[in-house]
C-alpha cells in the first residue's frame, strides 16, 4: 500500500492550478443517467471517486469515457438504455455519492434497487431525507437486505418536499428526480452549495425547468425528457481551501489559479483574521501566509454560505500552531474529529468537548507516522506534515486519492518535499 512522506518546513511558492470540483463532478455524472443522449463534462478531476462512480454507471448500462488531458480533459456519460436498474453493494458501498443514482433511475425507469451507501465514517449518515422526499413524489419504497427497493408506477409526481434540515445529497437527488416528474415540485430548505447550483445549471442546459437555484426554495416543473449537454465543471473550492491553508501554514506565497477569493466563501474572512493575506490577481487568488504564528480564529461549520465542514479539518491543521486557543465547532457531522488523535501524534494540543475541538496552539509540530482516517482528515495531515519539523509518513493514502488530484505532484511543484512510496 502507498504512503505519502513529507519532509516539513519548506515554504511553498509559485502557482497551483485548482482542479474541477469533486463534489460537483460526482452528481453531474449521475445526472447523465437522466437522458439517453450524451452528457459531456469538461474540466473534470481524475480521482478514485470518479472511477468508482464510472463503474456504478457502467453497471447500469451507461457508457463512461474519459477524454483529453490537462485543462482540456473531461468525461462523456451516455446512458442510451438503462440496461439495469440495480446498483450493487460492491460499488455503492465504496462511496456515498453513488447512492444518488437512485433519483435518476427511479425517475427514468420508474423502478430502482440501490444498495445502502458507504463512504467516510464521519457519522451515522442516514438516508431518510432521500427516501421521504421520493415517497412524497409517489414512490413506493422498502428497505430489505441492505437495498432500497423503489417503484413509481406511472412515474414520479411533483410534490412539496420540506427538508427538516439542509442536505446536499438529498437536494441533488430530489432536484434530479423532480426534473423528470409529472408536474411541479417545490423543495424547501434546499442546499445552496455552489456544487448544487452547478448541477442545477447543467440540468437547465439539459432542458430542466428549475427556479430558485442558490436559494433555500427550489421550484421545478417536470419535463417529459431531458437532452444531452456540454458542461464545464466548477472549480474545487474545497481543494482550493486546503491549498490556501497549506500555503498559510508554511508562510508561503502561492497563486491558486482558476479561482478567486469569493470561491473560498467563509474560509476567506477566517483566514484574514488568522493573519493570512489574500488578493485577487489576474490569474487567480494570491495567498500569502503570516511571517509569525497565525492568530487563533474560532470557526463553526454550517451549511453554505457558512464555514464548510469539508474545510474544518484542514483549518484545524493551521490552528495547531496558532497563537492562542481556537474553538472549532462541528455542527454538520457528529464524528468528524478523527484527525484530532493523528494531529496529536505530531505534537498538537487538542481536546474535545462534545461538538467542539479546543486547539491550544503550540510553537512547533514534529514529524511522525500518522494514518489517514477519512477523505478530508487526510489532507489535514498533509498540511500538518508540511508545517512540522522532520519527516511525516501518512499511511492509508487511498483516502487522499479519493478526492485530491495528484496532490504530491501539485505540492512538490511549489517547493514542498513530498513524495509517494510503497510501504
Ligand atoms: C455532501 C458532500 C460532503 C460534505 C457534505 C456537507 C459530496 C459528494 N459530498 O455530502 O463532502 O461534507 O455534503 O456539506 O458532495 N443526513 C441525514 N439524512 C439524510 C441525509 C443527510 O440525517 O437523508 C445528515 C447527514 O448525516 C449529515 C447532514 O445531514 O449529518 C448533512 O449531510 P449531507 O449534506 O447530506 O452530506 P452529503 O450529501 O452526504
Amino acid at each position: 500500500m502507498d504512503e505519502i512522506v513529507i519532509s516539513g518546513g519548506r515554504k511553498l511558492s509559485g502557482e497551483i492550478a485548482v482542479s474541477g470540483s469533486k463534489n460537483a463532478v460526482l452528481p453531474l455524472m449521475v445526472a447523465g443517467l437522466l437522458t439517453d443522449e450524451k452528457l459531456t463534462l469538461r474540466g473534470t478531476p481524475r480521482l478514485a471517486d470518479t472511477r468508482t462512480l464510472a463503474n456504478v454507471l457502467r453497471e447500469l448500462g451507461a457508457e463512461v469515457e474519459e477524454f483529453g488531458q490537462g485543462p482540456g480533459e473531461g468525461v462523456n456519460v451516455q446512458a442510451a438504455d438503462l440496461a439495469s436498474t440495480r446498483a450493487s453493494y460492491e460499488w455503492v458501498s465504496k462511496m456515498r455519492a453513488s447512492f444518488w443514482v437512485l433519483g435518476p433511475i427511479l425517475a427514468r425507469a420508474h423502478e430502482a434497487q440501490v444498495s445502502l451507501p458507504g463512504g467516510c465514517a464521519i457519522g451515522t449518515r442516514p438516508v431518510d431525507l432521500y427516501l421521504n422526499g421520493l415517497a412524497a413524489m409517489g414512490a413506493d419504497i422498502n428497505v430489505e437486505g441492505g437495498y432500497v427497493n423503489a417503484t413509481a408506477q406511472g412515474g414520479l409526481k411533483g410534490a412539496r418536499v420540506d427538508f427538516p434540515f439542509v442536505s446536499v445529497g438529498a437536494t441533488h437527488v430530489l432536484m434530479m428526480a423532480a426534473s423528470l416528474a409529472k408536474g411541479e415540485t417545490v423543495i424547501t430548505n434546499a442546499a445552496t452549495e455552489p456544487e448544487v447550483v452547478d448541477v442545477g445549471h447543467c440540468l437547465q442546459a439539459m432542458g430542466a425547468r428549475i427556479d430558485g437555484l442558490g436559494t433555500r426554495s427550489l421550484t421545478i416543473q417536470g419535463v417529459e425528457r431531458l437532452s444531452g449537454a456540454d458542461h464545464t465543471v466548477t472549480r474545487d473550492r474545497i481543494e482550493a481551501g486546503a491549498f490556501a491553508l497549506a500555503v498559510a501554514a508554511t508562510a508561503g506565497d502561492v497563486t491558486l489559479t482558476g479561482i478567486d477569493e469569493a470561491a473560498l466563501g467563509a474560509l476567506a474572512p477566517a483566514m484574514r483574521l488568522a493573519g493570512v493575506a489574500l488578493r485577487d490577481a489576474p490569474d487567480g487568488l494570491q495567498v500569502k501566509g503570516p511571517s509569525g504564528r497565525p492568530q487563533a480564529t474560532p470557526i463553526t461549520t454550517e451549511p453554505y454560505p457558512g464555514f464548510a465542514t469539508d474545510l474544518q479539518a484542514p483549518f484545524m491543521g493551521l490552528m495547531c500552531c496558532a497563537d492562542g486557543v481556537t474553538r472549532i465547532r462541528e455542527t454538520i457531522f457528529e464524528n468528524r474529529f478523527m484527525h484530532v488523535q493523528e494531529l496529536a501524534r505530531l505534537g498538537a494540543d487538542i481536546s474535545l468537548e462534545g461538538d467542539t475541538a479546543i486547539v491550544t496552539g503550540v510553537e512547533k509540530l514534529y514529524g511522525a507516522p500518522v494514518m489517514a482516517t477519512d477523505l478530508r482528515a487526510s489532507v489535514t495531515l498533509v498540511i500538518a506534515g508540511l508545517m512540522a519539523e522532520g519527516e511525516t509518513r501518512i499511511s492509508r493514502v487511498y483516502h487522499l486519492d479519493r478526492g485530491y488530484e495528484r496532490i504530491e505532484e501539485k505540492l512538490s511543484a511549489v517547493g514542498a518535499q513530498i513524495w509517494r512510496q510503497s510501504a
